[in-house]
């Protein structure tokens, strides 16, 4: 009998309460117990906060990525070997602010341009989708990159690389930080 009660009240005590406190247990979103009102994830315990671009927009921010990832890859291969003014020349062209993918991240230019028009209209419409937390994050990986560039040009006439790559790891943190917050489908 007194078996019974405590299988029983376990039993209430799973349905009721433990799914909520198995989430907290296992580290899951948080943000539905706090105060903000960042959406959380829907299903599944993903913590990070789904930004819903159209598809085409998604498919475009997926192949700006894999070409960040190349551009690393490339970046590294070239300061391994010595190839500085290389590294920073991808670094630049590739992910620094100049690079067309930073187009988005930046601040908006002048009202009244013709926005729809312009080449590199999809990185200003994709400016406008993101999250402003999202767009800043995305604006410091471009800043970084463009320091970076900039070390790597010194590396050669101080003969050392250490300054330039301290910079890259800085692009890489950006990474990772917008990663761990933000995703797209
Ligand atoms: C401002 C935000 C942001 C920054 C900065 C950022 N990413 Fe991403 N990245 C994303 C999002 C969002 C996704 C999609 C993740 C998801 O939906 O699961 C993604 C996905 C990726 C993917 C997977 C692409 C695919 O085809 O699935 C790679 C590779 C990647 N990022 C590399 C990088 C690298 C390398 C950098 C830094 C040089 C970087 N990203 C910087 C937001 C960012």
């Amino acid at each position: 009998m007194r078996r019974t009660l405590i299988a029983s009240t376990v039993l209430l005590l799973l349905m009721a309460g433990v799914p909520a406190q198995a989430q907290d247990h296992q580290g899951m979103d948080h943000s539905m117990h706090g105060d903000h009102a960042m959406p959380m994830a829907a299903m599944g315990g993903d913590p990070r906060q789904l930004v819903n671009f159209p598809p085409e927009m998604r498919e475009h921010t997926l192949a700006n990525m894999r070409d960040h990832l190349a551009a690393i890859s490339e970046i590294l291969a070239a300061m391994s070997t010595g190839h500085y003014a290389k590294a920073a020349r991808t670094a630049s062209t590739r992910l620094g602010l100049d690079s067309p993918a930073a187009a988005g991240c930046k601040p908006e230019p002048a009202a009244g341009a013709p926005m729809m028009s312009r080449p590199g209209d999809m990185e200003h419409r994709m400016g406008k989708a993101m999250p402003e937390g999202m767009r800043n994050i995305g604006l410091e990986m471009h800043t970084a990159a463009s320091d970076f560039a900039a070390e790597a040009l010194k590396a050669t006439g101080i003969n050392n690389p250490k300054p330039a790559l301290a910079a890259l790891s800085r692009v890489i943190q950006q990474c990772s930080a917008c990663h761990a917050t933000y995703r797209v489908q």
